[in-house]
């Protein structure tokens, strides 16, 4: 394994026993409200914390973008991404589908990502060049080749709405033209089910960088296709995804084509960081 892919891992690990011990007792955990329908534990922020500590321990001079602790820019060509626990909403219920999300950058390429579901201890990992693996194993993305006999993930909008309209037509259209469609909720683990071949392809609107970062690395890695609504490669900073493997990929954009409002095509001008 990659150097830099073993502490990230060692990283993820720890935020996982973090998490599985709070998740023993859900009801006690404080939760605040970062704005509506967005919450936020101390759980999030003592795993976050964990990651960071454990991968500054290593590299003191690289960058970081956490979700909760925001950005932390040295002159470094590397940028850590991390989403501490994604699928918060998930994981206060206790509904079992969330996970930590670790990616690097080097010189804005990703390089290295960690899928960690500590519930079912599933990691999900890949480096540039080298593959994706679940656990110890090899994984590929599906060989299936008719969107209408495919699985498809997908996560609702439930904070901002401002898209609501534009994805139920979206989910419309898709809805006939599939075998079916999941709606898991942490973004981090329905990119790597892509990546696995569980389902065969992705799409979400105004994702952020640490949803996704790590989760596309896999797909890549995979064997798959990640991209904007327009197939191109703005999706890390406009948030706006797509990914599968690539037969499933370029029909999954025929039918997003028809729903490219002009608002969607400006958010892929965006730079998040
Ligand atoms: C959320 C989850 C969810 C997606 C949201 C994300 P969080 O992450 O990935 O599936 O639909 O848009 O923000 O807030 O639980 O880390
Ligand atoms: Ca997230
Ligand atoms: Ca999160």
């Amino acid at each position: 394994m990659h150097p830099m892919l073993i502490n990230a891992v060692k990283a993820a690990r720890k935020a996982g026993a973090i998490i599985n011990r709070a998740a023993q007792d859900v009801s006690t955990i404080k939760v605040m409200n970062k704005t509506y329908n967005d919450f936020v534990s101390e759980v999030d922020h003592a795993s976050e914390q964990a990651i960071i500590e454990t991968l500054k321990e290593a590299y003191p001079n690289h960058s970081f973008l956490g979700e909760e602790s925001g950005q932390e820019l040295n002159n470094s060509e590397y940028l850590w991404i991390i989403d501490p626990l994604d699928g918060t909403t998930n994981f206060l219920h206790g509904f079992p589908q969330y996970a930590i999300s670790i990616a690097l950058l080097h010189n804005g390429q990703l390089n290295q990502a960690v899928v960690y579901d500590p519930t079912n201890n599933l990691l999900f990992t890949a480096s540039k060049g080298r593959g994706a693996f679940l656990n110890d194993r090899r994984i590929r993305v599906s060989q299936r080749a008719k969107l209408q006999m495919s699985l498809i993930g997908t996560g609702f909008p439930f904070r901002d709405f401002q898209h609501l309209d534009t994805y139920m037509a979206m989910l419309k259209d898709f809805i006939p033209k599939t075998s079916g469609i999941r709606r898991p909720g942490a973004a981090a683990l329905d990119l790597a089910f892509v990546a696995a071949g569980w389902t065969d392809g992705f799409w979400e609107i105004n994702l952020s960088p640490w949803d996704i970062a790590a989760g596309a690395l896999l797909i890549q890695e995979a064997g798959g296709i990640v991209g904007d609504f327009e197939g191109n490669e703005s999706w890390i900073h406009s948030g706006n995804i797509v990914a599968g493997n690539p037969k499933i990929f370029a029909q999954m954009l025929q039918v997003l084509q028809p729903h490219l409002t002009e608002n969607l095509k400006t958010a892929a001008a965006v730079k998040r960081f």
